[in-house]
């Protein structure tokens, strides 16, 4: 299958993220690489995905699971090489596999060229405006200049000397130390970038995902402002427009589109932003990156009430700017669904990962049953889905990572308040037994629990009923049944039931109650989340039915 021409081929897509690090290792050092994503290509061809968007693979020291870039225009040595890249890129285009690679434009790392040449430089020289250096408050500046704190840390600012720097000045981070942010009100970085995005776009990359979007531009006006106590990192919080959501982001996206348009197809992004609705949907018109992921979904409760208003509000939203919506469970970030929905409602999720998943009332079987239901709900909606490596495995979350084998930063730094990412990116499980569970022939950099072979590829594959194959199939159907961006909601005097139509007669109907519950009459069935039961729809299950 050639890859299309189409220039909206990604508004109803279906996207499979991958983790390169954890997704396929080929030499057996440990760690997924290039050549493993591209050895698994027939797998991912068997899922009918459209695309794929790779986490990154560029060069990093790893302080934030390669989030902090050293060089944006290469590939990682530890995961291989550009022409390794051009070739898996060649063979997912020859199946029709699309591929966005990740976009880090906050921040770099510290051992990136520009801020080693920073670190080295004066206060005022031109290489340290690449970055936020400012000197600190206190008689000898020995304070950091803001209240600004870190995702990562305490405070938004490390003193130079930690870095080398011997001229007494501060630089911000809102994340690791290791992740300086750079001034995007210097013309230089946003140059930079255009290059960036011109050299995968030139070797044929299709999209990009755009790591914190809404974070680019900040206050940078002398002196700098605190942002209002008491200080968060929430960008709906009035006032933390000094950090976040700015309007003059807008202007560096309008740049991006002109450049996106003239490839064809046109390049496409997705921004990781957050906030509302009403203002993430800007950052995807049509103007701008075309599509924004909605958070939503993933950060509410399986609840039918819930995913009703998240669904209207977002679609009306995306209408409005001409979007396409989105929709996501599940990322590299986050709980995995299956886990999340394993808890009772309102459950203190970080409590529960602190304590290594220790809870009397844990119901994984429930909780796979809504994480499949919840994305065949999804996947009957108009626009986009998001899934992540694994998720079509039902793969739960790790969950007893020991101390010293964690990696993530949300933990070793903040604190400790947190445990952090890594559960969710274990490396994955392809065969039943064996090193890694087929993973590589050298073991995984982060531990895989013994029974991890049960939610393998191969334990899946061909098994009907298991997550994997109500996935395939839910995915090929939908290519089938693919219409119009619209959606109709019909009433089911069920407060536990939705029911939804689009303009072809292709009907979803979720159950997120326990009990069984009747189907609407006259329609067909078509496909299930799990089997009816006598005909009817069991809890935490979803069908989709014809007319
Ligand atoms: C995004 C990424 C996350 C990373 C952070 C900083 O939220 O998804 O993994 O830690 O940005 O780059
Ligand atoms: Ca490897």
């Amino acid at each position: 299958m050639a890859l299309t021409l189409d220039k909206d081929w990604w508004r109803q897509a279906v996207i499979y993220q991958i983790y390169p690090r954890s997704f396929k290792d080929s030499n057996g050092d440990g760690i997924g690489d290039i050549k493993g994503v591209t050895s698994k290509i027939s797998y991912l061809q068997s899922l009918h995905i459209d695309a794929i968007w790779l986490s990154p693979f560029y060069p990093s020291a790893l302080a934030d699971g390669g989030y902090d870039v050293d060089d944006y225009r290469d590939v990682d040595p530890k995961l291989g090489t550009l022409a390794e890249f051009d070739e898996m890129l060649e063979k997912l285009h020859e199946v029709g596999i699309h591929v966005f690679v990740d976009i880090v434009p906050n921040h770099s790392s510290n051992r990136h060229r520009w801020f080693q040449e920073a670190i080295n430089s004066e206060p005022g020289s031109a290489a340290r405006n690449r970055y936020i250096f400012r000197d600190g408050k206190g008689a000898d500046g020995e304070l950091p200049p803001t209240n600004w704190i870190s995702h990562f840390a305490p405070s938004a600012w490390s003193h130079e000397s930690t870095q080398g720097g011997k001229h007494g000045q501060w630089y911000c981070h809102l994340f690791a130390p290791e992740q300086p942010d750079f001034n995007w009100d210097n013309e230089e970085v946003g140059e930079d970038f255009l290059t960036t995005l011109k050299f995968w776009a030139d070797r044929g990359v299709d999209g990009f995902r755009i790591d914190v979007a809404h974070m680019l531009k900040k206050d940078l006006s002398n002196p700098l402002k605190d942002v209002p106590e008491p200080v968060t990192l929430d960008s709906n919080i009035a006032g933390n427009e000094i950090l976040f959501d700015r309007d003059e982001v807008h202007e560096v996206y309008k740049k991006w589109r002109e450049l996106f348009n003239r490839y064809n197809p046109p390049r496409v992004a997705v921004a990781e932003a957050w906030g509302k609705p009403e203002s993430i949907h800007r950052y995807a018109s049509p103007e701008e990156l075309g599509q924004a992921f909605n958070f939503d979904l993933l950060l509410a409760d399986f609840q039918a009430d819930n995913y009703r208003e998240i669904v209207s509000r977002n679609f009306a939203a995306a209408t409005q700017y001409g979007s396409s919506s989105t929709w996501v469970f599940s990322n590299h970030d986050q709980v995995r669904p299956a886990t999340r929905y394993a808890l009772p409602l309102g459950s203190d999720l970080i409590a529960f990962k602190n304590s290594n998943g220790a809870s009397s009332s844990y119901d994984l079987i429930r909780g796979t049953n809504a994480a499949i239901a919840a994305q065949m709900f999804a996947l009957a909606l108009p626009g986009c889905t998001y899934i992540y490596q694994g998720e079509e495995l039902g793969l739960p979350e790790v969950l007893d990572i020991a101390e010293d084998q964690i990696q993530d930063p949300q933990y070793l730094r903040n604190h400790k308040i947190d445990k952090g990412r890594d559960g969710c990116r274990v490396p994955l499980p392809w065969t039943t037994s064996g090193t890694s569970f087929g993973f590589g022939s050298g073991g995984a950099h982060l531990p895989q629990p013994d029974n991890f072979g049960q939610y393998s590829v191969e334990a899946e594959s061909g098994v009907t009923g298991s997550p994997l194959e109500i996935f395939r199939r839910a995915i090929a159907l939908r290519k089938e049944l693919m219409c119009a961006e619209e959606l109709t909601w019909h009433e089911t005097n069920n407060p536990e039931l939705l029911h939804l139509s689009r303009p072809n007669g292709w009907h979803c109907v979720t159950n997120f109650g326990r009990t069984n519950v009747a189907l609407p009459k006259n329609l067909t069935f078509i496909h299930s989340s799990q089997p009816l039961a006598g005909g009817e729809l069991p809890g935490a299950s979803t069908v989709w039915l014809q007319a």
